[in-house]
């Protein structure tokens, strides 16, 4: 099996599919392994270090038209695959719902699309979920971002010239993101408290020394839904949820926002009103811009100032960690492939009644296949 290593070509993705130590991983497996020039510059991995791993460095044409498996983080530009093998697989975070019609363009070069980040999210599937690796550097970097634009410190300091008292970290969503935060914050010396609508994550909160924030004595508190997700809350406790925070947000510095709820926009959690009530030279930072934001006022990929309070809005927190979330990425694609790895005809193979093929899998002979994309089917984020 050719596995080739696609450059990313969207604006300020710097990540990159492969590391020369997944690459060397490959070539062990019996699969050959070319990267396109220049595809681990952005995340300090250099062509020289991927041909020493045994990789061969060539341009995108012939990448396109050598490669059975092409790997990207993104997906790619369906201009950019013209001479792509037919049949050949792309794999990567696709944005199936985001990215609809390029599914389709997908489908209609003849290759079969895999997006990885429909991975079912089951134990077996664990060292292949790019949802976790990504969130979990996401939720570090969200801290540290935080601390940078905020003018003070964020541990306790007893000082010669007088103590420093510690910030106060309220990080709202404690999924993979949130528990990094809540960790990162602690490892920082902040007091950190937390929140989440599934009541499951206050042992997590606390068993990472930070303090729980629930909504209580309102029906349907669980907030559990398919999958171990998030479901939609009633109206009922987005009312006492409202007010709880209300009361909590107006003695925090630093807020890192996280929540989301698959296939739907982020929930909104804080008002501009709220921010208002924060004292000047506080922090948020809200890591669901882009799927709307659970902050009034964020705009993607700025920093903005309202009522004094820094409201930070990045994109693609990851990308900012190139080195380290490619490595993580490249991982979770070699775990996936070699899961599936034929001994004897060297070559990946998705078997058509696997759980994974079926989640994952989005084209195949010129068809959009995907139960989820399919218009009968689909309804909003199942
Ligand atoms: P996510 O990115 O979908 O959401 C982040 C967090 O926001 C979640 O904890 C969610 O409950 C919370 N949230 C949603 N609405 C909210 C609201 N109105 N107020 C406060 N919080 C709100 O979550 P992520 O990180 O993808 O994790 C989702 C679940 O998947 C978790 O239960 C996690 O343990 C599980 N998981 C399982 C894996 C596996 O078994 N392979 C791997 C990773 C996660």
């Amino acid at each position: 099996m050719k596995i080739g290593v696609l450059k990313e070509t969207a604006a300020g993705e710097r990540r990159v599919a492969a590391t020369p130590e997944s690459a060397k991983k490959f070539l062990a497996l019996g699969a050959t392994i070319s990267v396109e020039a220049g595809a681990g510059a952005a995340s300090w991995f250099s062509d020289e270090e991927f041909a020493a791993a045994g990789a061969t460095i060539c341009d995108r044409s012939r990448l396109l038209a050598e490669s059975d498996v092409l790997l990207g983080v993104q997906g790619p530009d369906p201009a950019t695959l013209q001479s792509v093998k037919p049949g050949a697989w792309i794999v990567g975070i696709l944005n199936p719902f985001g990215e609809r019609a390029r599914v389709d363009k997908y489908a209609a070069l003849g290759v079969e699309a895999l997006a990885l980040e429909f991975m079912p999210r089951i134990t077996r599937c664990q060292s292949m979920d790019v949802l976790s690796s990504q969130s979990n550097l996401s939720g570090y970097s969200a801290v540290i971002e935080a601390a940078s634009q905020y003018g003070r410190a964020f541990p306790m300091m007893m000082t010669a010239a007088g103590t420093i008292t510690a910030a106060r970290v309220f990080v709202m969503g404690v999924g993979v993101a949130g528990l990094q935060a809540i960790a990162t914050a602690r490892r920082l010396g902040a007091q950190v408290s937390a929140t989440d609508v599934r009541s499951a994550t206050a042992e997590q909160i606390m068993s990472l020394g930070a303090k729980p924030i629930f909504v209580s004595n309102v029906a349907g508190i669980e907030g559990e839904g398919a999958g171990g997700y998030a479901s939609e809350m009633s109206d009922e406790y987005k009312a006492a949820q409202a007010e709880l925070i209300s009361s909590h947000i107006v003695k925090q510095d630093i807020v890192i926002t996280t929540a989301l709820i698959p296939g739907r926009p982020a929930p909104r959690l804080i008002t501009d009103d709220q921010i208002a009530t924060m004292r000047s030279g506080n922090v948020i930072v809200d890591l669901a811009v882009e799927q709307g934001g659970n902050v009034e006022g964020v705009m993607a990929g700025e920093v903005v100032e309202r009522h004094g309070v820094r409201i930070v809005g990045h994109t693609n927190v990851a990308s900012r960690l190139a080195a380290d979330a490619s490595a993580l990425y490249a991982r979770n694609l070699f775990n996936f492939l070699s899961a599936f790895w034929d001994k004897e005809t060297g070559q990946a193979v998705l078997p058509d009644d696997d759980e994974i093929t079926k989640a994952i899998r989005l084209t195949r002979s010129g068809k959009v296949v995907n139960e989820r994309l399919l218009p009968q089917l689909a309804t909003a984020g199942t």
